[in-house]
């Protein structure tokens, strides 16, 4: 057995992991590991309101794809897991509305990434909207699916004490001013979660049957209640042939703890995330490889 826990089993169909790697993986507390405040990596992330880390990206992509394959994000943001999936030698497709933020995502993985990583693998940066540029990816083109979508629109809360410390260093803190189709500008909860359905129906279309799609995602508050942001995404999905997998917790300790409430009520600081793990229960097409 301890031989063939440094081994890949010819059985193994998801990963490319040892047995001794996979185990480790499937524990459902992950502590999330930023580059650290100075290391110079962090010049591209600090330029987006919410980014998460590559390197918790990258365990996923390990985890839930082969060398080789290739990984979506339709949120693509400033471009984390294009630079993830490069440096575990997987081919990437990112979709990001902003064309800010699109055209500071192909800088960054010029910038951070090694030529030959960028030479061996292929990573595309498409701007718009993804509901419309999704329809012109291929059907079973993908083989895994990592995102972050927008919390709602929990950027404009005045009181987001992120939000307030960015402001005071005159850094970005929204991903538009009024973009329409930006899903962090829409109002209305449930037309919010209906329009993140509809890029995530497209994405199963891409997706191809029984692989998997990862989203990173916290609750949050809405007042004086809390959103189960990460339950509403896992409910509706199984509405429409995804499997809820799992849910791991990416435990945020490097997150700095306000006095939210303090001394009259109960208000949590929330340090941890959601990783939504699903799998695309999609019946198989003819021309669909397993
Ligand atoms: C939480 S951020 C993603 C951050 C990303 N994971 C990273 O590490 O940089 C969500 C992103 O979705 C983008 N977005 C919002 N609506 C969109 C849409 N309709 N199509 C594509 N991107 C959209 C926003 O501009 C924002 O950059």
């Amino acid at each position: 057995m301890d031989d063939e826990k440094a081994l890949v089993s010819p059985r193994n169909t998801l990963n490319a992991l040892t047995a001794k790697e996979w185990i480790q993986e499937t524990i459902s507390v992950w502590r999330q590991k930023g580059l650290g405040a100075n290391h110079p990596d962090t010049y591209f992330e600090r330029l987006h309101p919410a980014p998460y880390s590559y390197t918790d990206v990258a365990r996923l992509v390990r985890f839930f794809s082969k060398p080789g394959d290739t990984v979506l994000d339709p949120f693509l943001g400033i471009g984390s897991t294009l630079k993830a999936a490069a440096t575990e030698g997987r081919n990437g497709v990112g979709i990001e509305l902003s064309p800010e933020f699109a055209q500071l995502s192909v800088e960054r993985l010029d910038k951070e990434l090694d030529e030959s990583l960028l030479a061996s693998t292929t990573q595309t940066v498409l701007q718009g909207d993804s509901r419309a540029v999704l329809k012109g990816l291929g059907e079973n083109s993908v083989d895994l699916v990592v995102t972050s979508p927008p919390y709602w629109n929990i950027l404009h809360k005045k009181d987001h004490k992120a939000k307030q410390e960015r402001e005071s260093k005159g850094l970005a803190t929204r991903y538009s001013e009024d973009d329409s189709l930006d899903l962090g500008n829409i109002d209305d909860y449930e037309a919010f979660l209906e329009a993140l359905m509809d890029i995530f129906r497209n994405c199963q279309r891409v997706l191809k049957p029984k692989k998997h799609a990862a989203i990173v995602v916290s609750d949050f508050r809405e007042g004086p209640r809390l959103r189960m942001f990460h339950a509403d995404i896992a409910r509706l999905m199984e509405q429409e042939d995804w499997t809820l997998k799992g849910i791991t917790i990416l435990h945020q300790t490097h997150k700095r703890i306000f006095p939210y409430g303090y001394p009259t009520s109960y208000v949590p600081n929330i340090h941890h995330q959601y990783i939504v793990i699903l799998q695309n229960n999609k019946k198989q097409t003819e021309n669909a490889e397993a």
